[in-house]
């Protein structure tokens, strides 16, 4: 059966654990993989680390990245998705998208004989999850009853995090206003996974009382901007700030996927200050895209 990663529960847990050991490997213990093979990058949506990290991410694999942009493409306007990935499996031994509508990669991954990654949509962000896991670990160790804190919105970005720290049993908080947190049924489904403890509340200073890393992310996701004037007045009490990170535990860490908006999701006190991982975590993102796609090409 051909493996995809559109969510991070495509992952059982032992096989979350095997792709982080494979991103912790040295570069050339994974044997380059994809010699000769070309990896399709397809983006409708603008990125920094997610096209660097996978770009070379391929080429210390030893493939070849072709880098689209949507419009090119055109996805759904010049031909449907089902065609493109039909085609493009053809020329390419996996097929990664960054797409608005999640729906895209699923019926993508319907039709191809070959790994589709999500490299973010508007449900999940797995790459993202896995780079966090990688810079957490490195931190703590074991996510075991780690406290994990997300303040904000429950986005793509907190919904693949959750998805990650719940299988390795961390204890999870959310702190998000009124009707942009996950709801019962989402809190029901992250306790399932695995998680030590789900919480969720209006109160980031509850959320984040005690915990070891907190993590945020901007209160306007690429394509909600004509929302950002009502998202800005919503999410005005959720600044992560240094008086919030205070109460987190004495060695609590700052985190956020970037790009940070300073002085709106956080302060560049915080951002820019002592407990910041942040530059850390973007570089985990070409580590954990390495030991996905070589997870995806079968190294074990
Ligand atoms: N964190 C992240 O995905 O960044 P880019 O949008 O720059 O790829
Ligand atoms: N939630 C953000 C993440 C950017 C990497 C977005 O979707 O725009």
């Amino acid at each position: 059966m051909t493996r995809h990663l559109l969510d991070i529960t495509d992952l059982e847990r032992d096989e979350l654990e095997l792709v982080l050991d494979l991103a912790r490997r040295p570069v050339e213990a994974l044997n380059q993989p994809l010699a000769a093979s070309g990896v399709a990058l397809l983006f409708e949506k603008p990125s920094n680390r997610t096209r660097h990290s996978m770009e070379m991410a391929v080429v210390q694999l030893g493939g070849h990245p072709v880098y689209t942009r949507g419009e090119e493409v055109g996805i759904d306007s010049r031909e449907p998705a089902e065609d493109v990935m039909r085609i493009m499996e053809g020329y390419h031994a996996m097929v990664a998208a960054r797409v608005f509508s999640h729906s895209v990669v699923v019926r993508m991954a319907a039709v191809a004989s070959v790994p589709v990654v999500n490299m973010l949509s508007d449900r999940s962000h797995p790459l993202q999850a896995l780079a966090d896991l990688l810079t957490m670990t490195r931190e703590f160790g074991s996510m075991h009853e780690r406290v994990v804190t997300w303040v904000g919105d429950y986005n793509n970005v907190a919904r693949s995090l959750g998805e990650a720290c719940a299988l390795l049993g961390s204890e999870l908080r959310f702190a998000c206003p009124d009707g942009y947190g996950p709801d019962p049924a989402e809190v029901e489904r992250l306790t399932a996974l695995g998680a030590a403890r789900v919480l969720s509340e209006r109160d980031p200073t509850a959320m984040v009382r005690g915990a070891h890393a907190v993590h945020t992310d901007t209160w306007v996701s690429m394509g909600q901007e004509s929302d950002s004037e009502k998202r800005r007045r919503v999410f005005a009490d959720y600044t992560v700030d240094a008086s919030l990170m205070g109460v987190g535990a004495a060695d609590a860490i700052f985190m956020h996927c970037l790009p940070a908006y300073r002085g709106y999701e956080v302060t560049a006190e915080v951002i820019d200050g002592p407990r910041s991982r942040v530059i850390a975590q973007g570089h985990d993102r070409m580590h954990a895209a390495r030991g996905l796609l070589a997870f995806l090409a079968g190294v074990r």
